[in-house]
């Protein structure tokens, strides 16, 4: 008696492994978990006081659909000063996590009949949001070290393409696009008139002096195609407060805003209060997570490919490692949960993200949660390998 619509759509594989490893832990298994897409580090504090500072002030009532205004505004302000993309507070808005934002995009602009054009490994929500729009995702292979560029975009572009799903930094390879394929990639979509959805929620986990380009920055004829989706989430370990924001056109944002006012309404008020504290204060907390991830960054890197038939290509952003695990001659699928099961860790098969034979590794998580996780997987592989031998 189910709808079709939720029939057809995949639960989120992410999600899935997370709880059973946090299932586990709760039953008192020592599991380490490198599967979760989140900081390990806490909200800072004046976030936390401010968002207490809200309740105190009976700030606890419902807002504007879209946002309060001073948010929407230091959003605006955010979108200036660190992306150089001139939005009006108007053509901002505020939803319950980035998540939202991306799914009130996709179902303001797609219809059946739409393709949208998605680079592989993707994020697992973009597919199923696309198809919960009627759209067609359109797969996009990217090189050998998941690097997207203009020509592979090129091939893919039909007359129905309406959107091109660009998310650098990569959730699940860490990939950077490189900054002159991100301008190619304007042109195209300026030429096929089709928009670009830019999912920038790492934008602030770039390493090797590596830098962020927002593609709606670049001139005006590409800002106005561009969506730009963004979350407090990542950047201030604020995954539980549920704000994410939009940056477009104004017409897009109205849409969206219509569609938010049936489902959702506004987001918490109090956790806006939380983030216009975060996106308004000194950044410095960003600063040290950063740090703290690049150094995780490298010991897994260097840690991954030590290991016999895995191999690592060096993450250039977010907080993931996709790990070749082809050589093993499991499935992706059979990997995580049987390391899982016999090794208690957790990590997410690179299938969830439209790539077999990879799994994705988060390093949000402590120095020595990392490489007691590793060492586990090493013993594990070694005893896989002996057992076959054998
Ligand atoms: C690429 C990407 N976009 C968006 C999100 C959504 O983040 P949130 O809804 O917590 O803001 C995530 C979370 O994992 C992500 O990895």
């Amino acid at each position: 008696m189910l709808s079709k619509r939720v029939k057809n759509i995949a639960q989120s594989e992410t999600l899935a492994i997370d709880s059973k490893a946090k299932q586990l832990k709760k039953e008192g298994k020592d599991v380490v978990i490198l599967a979760a897409g989140e900081p390990d580090f806490n909200t800072p504090e004046n976030i936390k006081q401010a968002a207490k500072k809200a309740i105190d002030s009976n700030f606890t009532r419902y807002t504007p659909v879209g946002g309060i205004t001073e948010l929407r505004k230091a959003v605006a302000e955010k979108f200036k000063r660190e992306n150089n993309i001139s939005y009006d507070a108007s053509e901002v808005m505020i939803s319950c996590g980035g998540k939202h934002s991306l799914y009130n995009i996709m179902m303001a602009v797609l219809d059946k009949g739409d393709e949208a054009i998605l680079p592989v490994p993707y994020w697992v929500s973009y597919k199923e949001m696309i198809k919960l729009a009627d759209a067609k995702p359109v797969f996009c292979k990217t090189d050998d070290i998941f690097k997207l560029t203009a020509d592979m975009v090129s091939d893919k572009i039909t007359d129905k393409t309406k959107m091109l799903v660009l998310n650098s930094p990569c959730n699940p390879s860490g990939a950077v696009v490189e900054h002159d394929e991100i301008k190619k990639i304007a042109d195209l979509a300026i030429k096929h008139n089709f928009y670009v959805l830019s999912d920038e929620v790492y934008e602030h986990f770039v390493y090797n002096d590596k830098k962020n380009l927002s593609i709606a920055s670049l001139n005006e004829d590409i800002k106005k195609l561009t969506i730009t989706s963004n979350s407090v989430s990542k950047t201030y370990a604020m995954t539980g407060w549920r704000i994410g924001y939009t940056g477009a056109g104004k017409e897009i944002i109205k849409a969206m805003e219509n569609l938010q006012s049936h489902s959702t309404s506004n987001p918490s008020n109090i956790a806006q209060y939380a983030a216009l504290e975060a996106l308004t204060t000194p950044q410095d907390s960003v600063k040290g997570m950063v740090k703290a991830f690049d150094e995780r960054r490298r010991f897994v890197h260097k840690r991954l490919n030590e290991i016999h038939d895995i191999s690592c290509v060096e993450p250039e952003g977010a907080f993931y490692a996709f790990a070749d695990i082809s050589k093993t001659g499991m499935k992706s699928i059979d990997f995580a949960s049987n390391l899982l099961d016999e090794a208690l860790v957790a990590v997410v098969p690179g299938i969830a993200f439209g790539m077999e034979g990879y799994i994705r590794l988060s390093y949000a998580a402590s120095i020595h949660e990392i490489e007691r996780g590793l060492d586990r997987i090493d013993k594990w592989v070694k005893q896989k390998r002996a057992n076959s031998v054998g």
